[in-house]
C-alpha cells in the first residue's frame, strides 16, 4: 500500500514537491509577506539549491512565485545559499546570502536587489556587479563562512551584520561594518563566539523588550531592551539561544550570567526546528520566527518516492518572557482563520490510566489547546538525582508516557492508531527535586509508528518548562497536521516539532485522545480542539 501520500501536510508550507531547506529572507514589505527557502528545483534530497519565493498576504495561504536568486554569476555559480532581508531606510529591500564559488565550497557574502522595487510581488531580482561584497580573509575558514544576518545601523549610522563562521570547535559570529552597505570591514572582535560548539550556521540577532510582548525592529537599542543570538550547529542539528546584552560601545554581544552558551542552553525547540529565522513585523508589531522541520523518515528513499521533503514550521510570534529568563512563542493569530469544526470537553476528570476520546474532528489535521489542572503536588515522583546531568530527551526516553507516574505523565495522544498500536504522545510529568517542582514536557515519536524500518528515526523529544506550579494548572497546544506535531507547552515556554510516519494513524483513521498515567487525578478544564481547514495554495 501506498501510505506515504499520507505524510504531506495539510496546513504547513509546502511547495508543491521537491527538496526545501531553511527559510531565507522572511520579511513584509509594503503590505506583502515573502517568504524565501532553500530549495531543490530537480528533486527531494538536498542539492542545486536556488531560493525559492512565496508570498502572502496572512502568513498562510501562499502563492509560489518564480525563484529569486539561483545560480548564475561567478559568485555563486555553485550555490546560493542562505541569507537575510534588510529593508534600507530609503525603503529598499535587500538580499544578503551565500555564494559558493568553486568546487571547493569556497563561501563568499553577495547582495540582491529587486529589479523593481515598485512591483508588489517583487518578483525579479537583480545582482549587481559590486559583488561579491565579502570574501573570507586569511583568518577566516573559506568554507565555514555562511548565513549574513539581517543588518542593524548603530547609533553612528553604521551599518553592522553577522556571518556565521567556526575556528576550530570554537563557533564564531564574525561582525562586519559598512556605511554604505556596500563596502563591509570586518570588525577586530566577532560579535560573539563560543568553544566547543562548532560551526555556527544561521546565525539570528536581534533585541526583544523587557516591558511588552511586541517585537523590536532589527536596529532598536536602548533601555529596557535586552538581546538574542541564536545560533544553528551542523554537526547535532540542534539550535540553541541566550539572551544578553549588546554592548554598543564595544560591539560586542555579552550573554547574561546563568545563560548557558552551547548545546545544553535554551532552544526554541527541543524537538525537529534548525536554521530557524527571525523579522519584524512592523503591521502587527511583532517579531515573528521561522524554522525548518526536516523529514526524518527514512531517507532518501522516502523522500525520492514522495516527491517531495522538508516542511516550514507553523510561523511563531516570539518575545522574551518578563522573567527575562527565557524567550516565549506562540503561532501567529492568523492561523486561528483556518479552524473549522470544533469539539470541547469541560472539567473532565481522567483517573489513574484513564482515556478519554476528542471525537468528531479531523485528528489528522487538527489543533488542541487544553487546560490541565490538578488539586496537589504531593504526589509528584522524586527526581533521580543520577538525571541531574541528562538531557531532558533523555529522562523522557527513561520515564515515557507508558511507565505509570505520580503527577503525570499526562497529556494527548496525537495521531493514534484504533488499537493504539501508535501514538504519538504530547504530555507533562511533574518531578519533585529538593523543594522544588521540574516539569518535564515530551513529544514521544518512539511509538509513533509500526513501519518496520530500523533507519526510521523516532527521538524522543523533550524539554523542562520553567513554570509556575502554585496555580496547579498546566496548558498545552498542538497542531497536528498528519506527520508533524507541533506543540506549545505552558502558553509557548517550552515548543516541540516531532516529525512522525504512521502507518495505521492515517487521515480519517487517526485518533486524538487525553490521557493521564500518574496516581494523582487530573482535570481536563477545557479542551477545545478544531478540525483544520487547508489554505489554498
Ligand atoms: C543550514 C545550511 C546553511 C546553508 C544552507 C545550504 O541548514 O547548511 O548553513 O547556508 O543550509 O542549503
Amino acid at each position: 500500500t501506498n501510505i506515504i501520500k499520507y505524510y504531506r501536510t495539510g496546513y504547513h508550507f509546502q511547495p508543491p514537491k521537491h527538496w526545501i531547506n531553511d527559510p531565507n529572507g522572511p520579511m513584509y514589505y509594503n503590505g506583502v509577506y515573502h517568504l524565501f527557502y532553500q530549495y531543490n528545483p530537480k528533486g527531494s534530497v538536498w542539492g542545486n539549491i536556488v531560493w525559492a519565493h512565496s508570498v502572502s498576504t496572512d502568513l498562510i495561504n501562499w502563492v509560489h512565485l518564480d525563484h529569486a536568486i539561483y545560480p548564475s554569476k561567478e559568485f555563486d555559480q555553485y550555490g546560493t545559499w542562505s541569507g537575510s532581508v534588510t529593508i534600507l531606510p530609503n525603503n529598499i529591500p535587500v538580499i544578503l546570502y551565500t555564494g559558493i564559488i568553486d568546487v571547493n565550497n569556497t563561501q563568499v557574502q553577495n547582495y540582491a536587489i529587486p529589479a523593481d522595487a515598485s512591483d508588489p510581488l517583487l518578483r525579479e531580482w537583480i545582482k549587481p556587479d559590486e559583488n561579491p561584497l565579502i570574501v573570507a580573509d586569511n583568518s577566516i575558514n573559506k568554507t565555514r563562512f555562511r548565513d549574513p544576518t539581517t543588518a542593524w545601523l548603530g547609533r553612528d549610522g553604521h551599518w553592522r551584520m553577522v556571518v556565521g563562521s567556526a575556528r576550530r570547535h570554537r563557533g564564531v559570529a564574525i561582525l562586519y561594518r559598512s556605511r554604505d552597505f556596500l563596502k563591509w570591514t570586518k570588525a577586530q572582535h566577532p560579535l560573539h563566539s563560543s568553544s566547543k560548539t562548532g560551526n555556527w550556521e544561521c546565525p539570528d540577532f536581534f533585541p526583544v523588550s523587557l516591558n511588552h510582548t511586541n517585537g523590536l525592529d532589527t536596529s532598536v537599542d536602548g533601555e529596557n531592551v535586552k538581546h538574542v543570538l541564536k545560533v544553528s550547529l551542523d554537526d547535532t542539528r540542534f539550535e540553541y539561544y541566550t539572551i544578553g546584552t549588546y554592548d554598543t560601545k564595544n560591539d560586542r554581544y555579552i550573554p547574561d550570567r546563568k545563560m548557558i552558551d552551547g548545546w545544553k542552553g535554551l532552544r526554541l525547540d527541543y524537538g525537529n526546528f534548525y536554521a530557524s529565522k527571525t523579522f519584524y513585523d512592523p503591521s502587527k508589531n511583532r517579531r515573528v520566527l521561522w524554522g525548518w522541520a526536516n523529514e526524518s523518515d527514512v531517507v532518501p528513499k522516502d523522500a525520492i518516492k514522495k516527491g517531495w521533503a522538508g516542511i516550514q514550521a507553523i510561523p511563531r510570534k516570539l518575545w522574551l518572557d518578563p522573567s527575562g529568563k527565557q524567550l516565549v512563542q506562540w503561532p501567529v493569530e492568523e492561523l486561528e482563520t483556518l479552524r473549522n469544526k470544533k469539539v470541547e470537553l469541560r472539567n473532565h476528570k481522567l483517573n489513574k490510566g484513564e482515556i478519554v476520546e476528542v471525537e468528531g474532528i479531523t485528528a489528522a489535521q487538527a489543533d488542541v489547546e487544553v487546560t490541565f489542572s490538578f488539586s496537589s503536588l504531593k504526589n509528584a515522583e522524586e527526581f533521580d538525582p543520577s538525571w541531574a546531568h541528562l538531557y531532558a530527551k533523555d529522562v523522557c526516553a527513561i520515564r515515557g508516557s507508558a511507565v505509570q507516574g505520580g503527577l503525570g505523565p499526562f497529556g494527548l495522544l496525537t495521531l493514534a492508531s484504533e488499537n493504539l498500536e501508535e501514538y504519538t504522545p504530547v504530555f507533562f510529568r511533574v518531578f519533585k527535586v529538593k523543594n522544588k517542582y521540574k516539569v518535564l514536557m515530551c513529544s514521544d515519536a518512539s511509538r509513533s509508528s509500526v513501519r518496520n524500518n530500523p533507519k526510521m528515526y523516532k527521538p524522543s523529544f523533550a524539554g523542562f518548562v520553567d513554570v509556575d506550579l502554585s496555580d496547579k494548572k498546566l496548558s498545552l497546544r498542538s497542531l497536528i497536521d498528519h506527520s508533524v506535531v507541533e506543540s506549545f507547552g505552558a502558553g509557548g515556554k517550552t515548543c516541540i516539532t516531532s516529525r512522525v510516519y504512521p502507518a495505521l494513524a492515517l487521515f480519517s483513521d487517526a485518533r486524538l485522545l487525553a490521557f493521564n498515567n500518574g496516581t494523582e487525578t487530573i482535570t481536563i478544564e477545557t479542551l477545545n480542539a478544531w478540525s483544520m481547514n487547508k489554505p489554498d495554495r
